[in-house]
């Protein structure tokens, strides 16, 4: 019997990891190194590091060698070694290219270009007039779009990382521009409209399939748009929606601000928000087409509660972690404000249904600014 027992915490232990996460402020001066034990589920905060300033997006370089942080007050991205023990030294601070007659915009998105020379993209936007441009990892070499006269503040790379889909909130449309080997920012190779949708607020691509996701904040619906391996979309394609809430929620009462694919490619997440002071977040999890990525059904969904003031104005982002040891695909949730990170898991249930558990929260209270974008190390 004992030995029953110490083979069962042997075997738990055997299983235990520790991942780590960067989270960086909206709206603050520190960057967070925070510490996920996924066998005690515990999420912790490692590190409080000095920063350049808020970073409302941050992203690894392809090498994961350096994090890159945005400032969209000022137009700037700044650059951080990643040193032993996840500690940051930053390198140097870099302007955008000057767009829209300004240096200060309302928000700048950053990621990682897929392939040589591994540039930093971003798009920045005033809210009326935006651009998408690049940046080369020592900040010499800059690249800028022309203005678009609309609101873009997301974007997703094709699986082969030549063309960008960057997504216009005002015209709810999809760029699509062709990145070459010597990119130029300058080819515009269609814009495609998401077809009878308003207020979109994020898009995603799924890593093989030629597909893109769009969420739209207030009528809280998943648009799923499958491409041609081209890229470009089919004209008569149908885009298929879906209601991210249940049926019996008004769409009225809630926003939806953000989606994700797991690391396995699996499933895809949705967050939503109720409006009122009630501060009830939901999450829902839907199937994918294991070959197409096409969405089939939704599988899981789970609320909770914190504190997020005015529930219009709360910028909540999901962030893809990673599937741990037993198989479960780990996703984080930043929000602000309410300054909280929390680490959700799909785990199997015993009935062969699935089910949303937590992994762990972390309260960053002190810290008003709090939470931006956060980014998995490992
Ligand atoms: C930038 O300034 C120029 C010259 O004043 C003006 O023609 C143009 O419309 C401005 N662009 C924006 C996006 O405000
Ligand atoms: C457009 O969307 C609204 C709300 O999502 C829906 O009620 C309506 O049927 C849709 N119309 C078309 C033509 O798809
Ligand atoms: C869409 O149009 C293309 C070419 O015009 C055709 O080959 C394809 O079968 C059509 N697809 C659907 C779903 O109608
Ligand atoms: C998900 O897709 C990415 C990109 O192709 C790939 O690297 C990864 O291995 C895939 N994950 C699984 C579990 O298939
Ligand atoms: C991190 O450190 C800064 C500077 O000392 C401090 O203002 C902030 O409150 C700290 N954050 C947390 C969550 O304690």
């Amino acid at each position: 019997m004992l030995s029953l027992l110490l083979l069962c915490i042997f075997t738990r232990w055997a299983h235990a990891a520790l991942h780590h996460l960067f989270v960086g402020t909206v709206n603050g001066g520190s960057l967070y190194v925070l510490e996920l034990d996924d066998a005690a589920k515990s999420l912790t905060v490692l590190k409080n590091l000095t920063a350049a300033g808020a970073s409302p997006s941050i992203a690894f370089d392809q090498s994961n060698k350096y994090l890159f942080g945005s400032r969209p007050s000022d137009g700037t991205v700044s650059r951080y070694l990643i040193g032993p023990d996840h500690t940051l030294q930053l390198e140097g601070t870099g302007e955008i290219p000057a767009s829209c007659n300004t240096t200060s915009f309302q928000s700048i998105k950053i990621t990682s270009g897929t392939q040589s020379p591994y540039a930093i993209y971003g798009v920045a936007s005033t809210g009326t007039c935006s651009t998408v441009f690049s940046m080369s990892i020592t900040g010499f070499r800059t690249l800028k779009s022309k203005e678009i006269a609309g609101d873009v503040h997301s974007f997703a790379w094709s699986p082969n990382g030549e063309h960008l889909h960057a997504l216009d909130s005002t015209a709810n449309s999809i760029l699509n521009y062709y990145i070459s080997g010597d990119p130029d920012l300058q080819s515009l190779q269609a814009t495609d409209i998401v077809t009878n949708a308003t207020n979109v607020r994020q898009i995603i691509t799924h890593p093989v399939g030629h597909r893109m996701y769009v969420v739209t904040q207030n009528s809280n619906e998943l648009i799923d748009i499958p491409l041609r391996v081209d890229e470009l979309l089919e004209k008569n394609t149908t885009q298929t929606r879906a209601y991210v809430l249940p049926k019996s929620y008004v769409s009225d009462a809630w926003v939806t601000t953000s989606l994700a694919i797991s690391a396995s490619n699996a499933t895809l997440w949705t967050l939503s928000q109720s409006k009122a002071p009630d501060n009830t977040f939901i999450v829902s999890v839907f199937r994918l087409d294991p070959v197409t990525g096409a969405v089939l059904k939704p599988v899981a969904r789970s609320s909770f509660r914190n504190n997020i003031g005015d529930g219009t104005k709360a910028t909540s982002l999901l962030t893809p972690g990673p599937t741990i040891a037993d198989g479960t695909d780990l996703v984080s949730f930043t929000t602000y404000p309410g300054a909280m990170t929390a680490v959700m898991g799909l785990v199997h249930k015993a009935d062969g249904t699935w089910g949303i558990s937590a992994y762990g929260r972390a309260m960053l209270a002190e810290d008003e600014g709090c939470c931006g974008e956060g980014a998995w190390v490992d």
